[in-house]
């Protein structure tokens, strides 16, 4: 089926996008009950649109018990009445679309809520019967001994007993996601049925949540196996018998070679997170050296044409620090996780401006890098104007505040008694709606929210950064970052500084001899490039995007 809403169908669209990831529940009220909802995020897609991004992923709104933010679903086809009906979200869709915005929605494939009537009728199914067979069970907790457990803070084992069946059930997230059992046939039939369901509705693409956990063997560490790959081929074959310019977006935390398995020959998906990177872009900060970047950038496979690595910097999550070595994380943590609460067992739960201090400099560093390394760059609601986090609240709570739309109550984001709120709002001196919001940052041309704007512009008017080349570049000192993004008919220079001090780099810029510089980002040309070395001084934090 074409597309309902876009007029051009570029099936490479992902390629070229940039991606504005919130959940619903926080972003805009229209009702008063202190709960974002669909009608509330319809009403801000002009805001949207004129931050320049193109693409929305949105959080699970589906019915559930929210004993994991909706990571539980309790229906597959339907949306939280909390957020609205389905009618608010066909309307929201086809508004998106008219404003040439596509929409990624989340496939919680692995797990359900314990809630969901599939997991009701299995446990109270007989052993062997069909319906229980969509989740996994066992009668002791020792079968897929070795299995890591994800959850560390709160779980202790990925089986738990359940009364109601007498038998265990599997499950690699939290006790109440109890895992589908996708050796039954019929669990994958019902999840192409949940696929249908949405891209029908018109939706663009799914992230595919915890997708490297659907299938389970003995003696092995039950994640990517090849059977896991064989259900994912037929998820991508289905799309692509029934639907045109339909994405797949991979989550899978894991080293870059595994991670290069899930877009399988051109049969899986088309992109994937770049998770490894991203503790090591905060890394290369604090160690005032970009070899932790660059180490980690000659370790991604290059991929080929059709596929795309999605960049972020902070998301609704705790950042991931299981791939690093020991004294690395030790120094993140020093740096970007000075109070013991700021952890949640290993990682780190927290927002990206206060990770860096609040420091413009840092924030607008690592933004250009995301926005210039290859791959679709991800913006993580609110960090465009610099929002704090509240780690007083549980688990990841405290990156999933209130949206800060203006310095009135509620940080205009609800109507309602404060009191009612989902969750409460920032309010600190430093990152309180009051100081960090919308309204505030529309009015002021040197805000954080404008100059995010216009790089976003910038960006987009530039298609090599989305699909060109990277070619590395190692000038010996290592507080420089560059690198050359280059396709048939643009070069690029990308050159940082990692630093707090002002640095010199030379930079080997022989083949392109005889081309001059210019600034992109403001108006101005440097010398003509030489046969030498081509020296370049930077201010402390600053990335100069150089058009040869
Ligand atoms: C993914 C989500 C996370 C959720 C987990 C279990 O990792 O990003 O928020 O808790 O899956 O569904
Ligand atoms: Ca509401």
């Amino acid at each position: 089926m074409a597309h309902p809403g876009l007029t051009h169908s570029d099936t490479l669209w992902y390629k070229d996008t940039i991606i504005y990831e919130l959940h619903v529940r926080a972003f805009y009220d229209s009702n008063g009950d202190g709960i974002g909802d669909f009608p509330g995020l319809t009403q801000k897609l002009d805001y949207l649109q004129d931050l320049g991004i193109t693409a929305l992923w949105l959080l699970p709104f589906y019915p559930s018990p929210l004993r994991d933010d909706g990571y539980d679903v309790a229906d597959y086809q339907n949306v939280h009445p909390a957020y609205g009906t389905l009618d608010d979200f066909q309307r929201f869709m086809q508004a998106a679309h008219a404003r040439g915005l596509r929409v990624i929605t989340e496939l919680v494939a692995n797990h359900t809520s314990d809630q969901h009537p599939w997991f009701q009728a299995a446990r109270r199914a007989k052993p062997g019967a069909p319906a229980r067979d969509f989740y996994v069970w066992s009668d002791t907790e020792q079968r897929y001994a070795g299995t890591p457990i994800i959850f560390r803070d709160v779980e202790t084992s990925n089986w738990t007993w359940d009364p109601v069946a007498g038998a265990y059930y599997w499950h690699r997230f939290f006790a109440q996601q109890p895992d589908l059992n996708y050796a039954n046939p019929r669990v994958l039939d019902a999840m192409l049925q949940t696929m249908r369901f949405w891209l029908d509705l018109g939706v663009d693409g799914f992230r595919l949540d915890a997708i490297p956990y659907l299938c389970e063997r003995e003696g092995t560490n039950n994640a990517n196996l090849p059977e896991t790959h064989a259900i994912l081929k037929v998820m991508r074959r289905f799309l692509d018998q029934h639907y045109e310019g339909r994405i797949f977006l991979a989550e899978v935390t894991q080293t870059p070679a595994d991670i290069r398995a899930y877009f399988g020959e051109g049969d899986e998906c088309h992109m994937a997170y770049h998770f490894p990177l991203v503790p090591r872009l905060f890394l290369a900060l604090c160690q005032e050296d970009r070899t932790s970047i660059t180490d980690m950038l000659q370790q991604t496979p290059a991929l080929p044409d059709d596929y795309q690595w999605a960049l972020f910097l902070r998301n609704h999550d705790a950042m991931g620090v299981k791939m690093l070595m020991e004294a690395e994380r030790q120094r993140l943590y020093q740096a970007y996780a000075p109070e013991p609460r700021m952890l949640l067992h290993t990682e780190i739960r927290r927002r990206l401006a206060p990770l860096v201090h609040g420091h413009l400099g840092r924030i607008q560093l690592l933004y250009s890098l995301l926005l210039s390394l290859p791959g679709t760059p991800i913006f993580y609601y609110g960090d465009e104007i610099g929002m704090g986090d509240n780690v007083v609240l549980e688990d990841r709570a405290g990156v999933r505040t209130p949206m800060q739309w203006s310095g009135d109550r509620n940080a205009g984001f609800s109507q309602a008694d404060s009191q009612r709120l989902y969750a409460p709002v920032i309010m600190d001196p430093v990152y309180g709606y009051q100081v960090i919001n919308v309204e505030s940052q529309e009015r002021d041309p040197a805000s954080l929210l404008q100059w995010m704007q216009r790089m976003i512009a910038l960006r987009q008017q530039h298609q090599v950064f989305g699909r060109g080349e990277m070619t590395l570049l190692y000038p010996r000192n290592h507080t420089i970052l560059a690198y050359i993004r280059h396709d048939a008919t643009e070069t690029m220079l990308i050159v940082a500084n990692v630093s707090s001090q002002p640095q010199r780099g030379e930079l080997d810029l022989a083949a392109y001899t005889g081309l001059i510089p210019r600034e992109m980002c403001r108006e101005g040309e440097f010398p003509a490039i030489g046969a030498g070395p081509y020296g370049l001084t930077l201010g402390p934090y600053a990335c100069s995007w150089l058009r040869l």
